[in-house]
């Protein structure tokens, strides 16, 4: 008896637009030097924050609250918008994967028996994002992987790495190379010919996301495929370490090599018979690595030589493409989002941010699915990022077009929900510029106000959240709160997201008189947000999805 008609709310009325407004990365802490959105100018958020206490308040967006194995995870892009858009807790790839690896699952599925029949002959790749962050992959999960391939027939192994720095601390890259090389030579001893084969920084090499730089995935693809890169080192600790003090180039930022062998030949190009994982789980930045693997036809750049090969991901990362076809886990089922729900029961729904985080209210908000559901009822914008730049150069970012998009989409009258992602503080804040970060906070900041003030003009409603944290706290910090110092006493810059919870703020004059947030919500989080937002339409939220965050007063 299932039905896509939402009942109506018994008090709250339809017809009022609806702006949605996300503040990636901009959580709430504890006011200090570290703490840009703190330090920044920020009137719009803090008269929000000042306002009228039911109106405003703090949800979790970490760890379980949106379908992270712990409490210790923090929050991401990722998970978050799929709460925000889904409404519900789904277990996420992360824990996913955990569970299909613990139980050894995970090597009977479809997945891994289709690249096993490779390994007689072919070697098995693993590409992916090397850190323990958690957001996109996880080494704990590659080293069960590299036993449970190599215990199940992998002869030949070869990794083909991507420093982080992002997920966790720049210069935390050279630990974990040495961690995996002895994992290599462990199974070297048991007659494994494994090695790394390449590497590269995540945000120059491979790990590009929604088609913002496909040289990015270039580069990627000639270490790991071609076996050709400008650097070249026999072995990838060095590789690490000397590019990082030679090139001066982060953990983010490494160029790409290759490691080759005493006669200077790779040691690990991808060729015809060879099985590929990707081995993160987590789905926009290896959409387009998936593709370049996978498609027969594909003209983002000349791919020289393309292998016959058998390729899995560690997920499925894009639904409705079916990207790529084979996968070692199955992803969550993220059905019946709000945004499906919504535009079924007619809102005419407008979405926009730029491209590096133009997925995020679209792809990830509905399920990490591509597309429209009903093309005559939704329009997504995207503004093109600037690319080959690292965001604190311009930390503005496109805060203001966005804006000015959202704000012209309010004023036309042609759509009820207007959502938005504003990407400043979360974009600069992994760049570790705290000066940058305060600048993009402030931008950020005056983006909202050009949309709450359209939403003043219109008579609408507004609900001003984030996914995560990450502006909000930009140094390590020890147990107690303060800064955690390295050997040189130096403190150590935050590059990540954090644990801190995000704010919600509701208002605008078409909010009914009565509407404040319910202080009996156990444990509120960013799931709690789609049913709230369905209330501002007009309609109740399906049984299943986590409660709205609203009550109705009768005034
Ligand atoms: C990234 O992919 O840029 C970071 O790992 C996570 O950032 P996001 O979750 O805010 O996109
Ligand atoms: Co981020």
């Amino acid at each position: 008896d299932f039905s896509w008609t939402l009942p109506d709310h018994p008090k709250l009325p339809k017809g009022k637009p609806v702006a949605v407004v996300v503040l990636d990365g901009w959580g709430e802490a504890d006011a200090d030097q570290y703490n840009c959105i703190h330090v920044a100018e920020t009137p719009t958020m803090d008269s929000l924050k000042k306002g009228a206490p039911e109106k405003w308040k703090l949800v979790k967006a970490h760890g379980t609250a949106v379908g992270l194995p712990s409490d210790d995870d923090m929050g991401n892009s990722e998970v978050g918008h799929n709460a925000l858009g889904a409404g519900r807790i789904f277990a996420q790839g992360a824990k996913l994967v955990d569970t299909a690896l613990a139980s050894g699952k995970i090597f009977e599925g479809e997945g891994f028996k289709y690249i096993k029949e490779s390994f007689d002959q072919g070697t098995l790749h693993l590409i992916g994002l090397l850190s323990d962050g958690g957001v996109h992959s996880r080494l704990d999960q590659l080293q069960l992987l590299l036993n449970g391939a190599s215990a199940n027939g992998a002869k030949k192994i070869r990794v083909h790495i991507l420093t982080d720095g992002r997920d966790v601390l720049d210069g935390t890259s050279v630990g974990f190379v040495e961690t995996l090389e002895n994992d290599l030579s462990q199974l070297r001893a048991k007659g494994i010919d494994a090695c790394i084969a390449s590497g590269g920084g995540r945000m120059y090499v491979t790990m590009d996301r929604y088609e913002n730089d496909w040289d990015v995935v270039k580069r990627g693809w000639d270490a790991q495929v071609l076996g050709e890169a400008p650097h070249k080192f026999q072995n990838a600790v060095e590789a690490v370490k000397t590019l990082r003090s030679e090139t001066k180039a982060n953990d983010q930022y490494l160029p790409p090599f290759v490691i080759v062998d005493d006669s200077d030949k790779a040691v690990g190009p991808i060729v015809d018979g060879d099985a590929v994982v990707t081995f993160n789980f987590r789905a926009d930045r290896m959409v387009m690595i998936a593709k370049a693997l996978e498609y027969e036809d594909f003209d983002k750049f000349d791919r020289v030589r393309v292998p016959k090969i058998r390729y899995a991901g560690m997920l499925q990362y894009d639904g409705e493409l079916k990207l790529p076809s084979h996968y070692l886990v199955s992803p969550p089922e993220i059905e019946r989002t709000s945004g499906e729900y919504l535009v079924k029961n007619g809102i005419r729904t407008f979405a926009c941010s730029e491209t590096v985080k133009f997925g995020h209210v679209t792809f990830f908000w509905n399920g990490n699915r591509s597309g429209y559901f009903d093309e005559t009822k939704e329009e997504y914008v995207e503004i093109p990022s600037d690319s080959g730049i690292t965001f604190n150069v311009k930390p503005k970012m496109k805060a203001l077009e966005i804006a000015e998009k959202a704000r012209d989409a309010i004023l036309s009258g042609k759509f009820d929900q207007v959502r938005v992602n504003l990407p400043n503080g979360d974009m600069v804040g992994h760049t570790g510029d705290i000066e940058a970060t305060v600048v993009a906070c402030k931008a950020a900041d005056e983006a909202v106000k050009m949309i709450l003030d359209a939403i003043e003009q219109v008579g609408g409603i507004y609900l001003v959240t984030a996914d995560h944290g990450n502006a909000e706290d930009m140094v390590k910090r020890n147990k107690s709160g303060q800064p955690q110092l390295d050997k040189k006493g130096e403190i150590q810059i935050l590059t990540s997201h954090t644990l801190q919870p995000v704010p919600v703020a509701i208002g605008g004059p078409g909010l009914h008189s009565g509407v404040r947030f319910r202080n009996d919500v156990q444990t509120p989080g960013l799931a709690n947000v789609a049913a709230t937002v369905m209330n501002l339409h007009g309609f109740e939220a399906p049984a299943d999805y986590e409660p709205t965050l609203i009550e109705v007063v009768d005034k």
